[in-house]
């Protein structure tokens, strides 16, 4: 891979995520809930603990460093860090609304962090190491931030052939626009999600006792909450904000239809598949 390239791709991550933090940041209340499951997975993977000193990395709208904000109390600080200043404006909002003062909000490429070597207990990243050209770059800037004993912990998506709203959401998209639509892109989010990959980036990186959990779950929801409309805005709202009004109804009935292969008895049966990868620096 050439420096080139990985200047270029960076480049185009930032641009894209720039246009979607309105977006992420109008649709966090609503999937709150939702992406609070993935949390403690997450946080107990890291072995976070009260004083911990945290890089949350990719923070974007806010999770899970807010959430490990609190958990690690007075005595401990989390330094949240995004590519995109966009991504966590609403995330610095919410600090403030929940009275968190032991968190900084700092802009940097999670290749080229701005800390001494040795500073952190622990990290965390949720959904961001997909969209790093180079993950394995990543993994050794995190191992030389953390300190000896500390634990980093990767979150990504599995196969997306494992998670629903990203079949359907694909299917529909590809239906309307056609695959090549440079503001869409559902593949790079399972780009670390076969066996055995997360495992590989974090040897790369130098870590040890690495290990890979698979998370899965079969949320039922009732059809009355068709549960993809902060998806749309959240995946797609630049898109949509480039084609005629009009266009946003034929893609929600489009994923409607998607979604009712998935109907039984009333609702949703839906799955999605995540993948953490944990290692410690010895
Ligand atoms: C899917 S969002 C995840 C946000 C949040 N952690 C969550 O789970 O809701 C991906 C985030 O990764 C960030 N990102 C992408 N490339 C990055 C990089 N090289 N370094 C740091 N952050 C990056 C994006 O700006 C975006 O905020």
């Amino acid at each position: 891979m050439t420096q080139d390239y990985i200047v270029s791709e960076t480049t185009r991550v930032r641009e894209d995520w720039s246009r979607r933090g309105k977006h992420w940041d109008q649709q966090a209340q609503a999937v709150a809930e939702t992406a609070a499951r993935f949390n403690q997975p997450l946080i107990d993977a890291a072995g976070i603990e009260p004083g911990h000193c945290v890089l949350d990395l990719a923070t974007g709208a806010g999770e899970p460093g807010l959430t490990v904000a609190e958990l690690v109390g007075e005595t401990g600080r989390v330094a949240a860090t995004d590519l995109v200043p966009e991504m966590m404006a609403g995330a610095k909002r919410r600090a403030q609304e929940r009275g968190i003062a032991n968190m900084e909000f700092r802009q940097a490429d999670m290749c080229a962090l701005p800390d001494d070597d040795a500073t952190f207990d622990r990290a965390t990243c949720r959904f961001g190491l997909m969209f790093v050209p180079e993950p394995e770059r990543a993994a050794r800037e995190v191992h030389r931030v953390l300190k000896p004993g500390g634990r980093a912990a990767f979150m990504v998506w599995g196969p997306r052939a494992d998670t629903t709203m990203f079949t359907v959401f694909a299917e529909a998209v590809e239906q309307l626009w056609g695959a090549d639509d440079p503001l869409i892109d559902f593949n790079t989010m399972s780009c670390l999600g076969d066996t055995g990959r997360l495992e590989e980036v974090l040897s790369a990186g130098g870590f040890a006792n690495i290990e890979e959990k698979e998370l899965r779950f079969s949320p039922k929801i009732p059809t009355d909450l068709e549960p993809w409309h902060a998806q749309i805005d959240m995946s797609l709202g630049p898109k949509l904000e480039t084609v005629h009004p009009s266009e946003r109804t034929r893609l929600e009935q489009a994923i409607k239809d998607g979604f009712s292969r998935y109907i039984v008895d009333g609702a949703y049966h839906m799955t999605a598949h995540v993948r953490i990868g944990v290692g410690e620096k010895a």
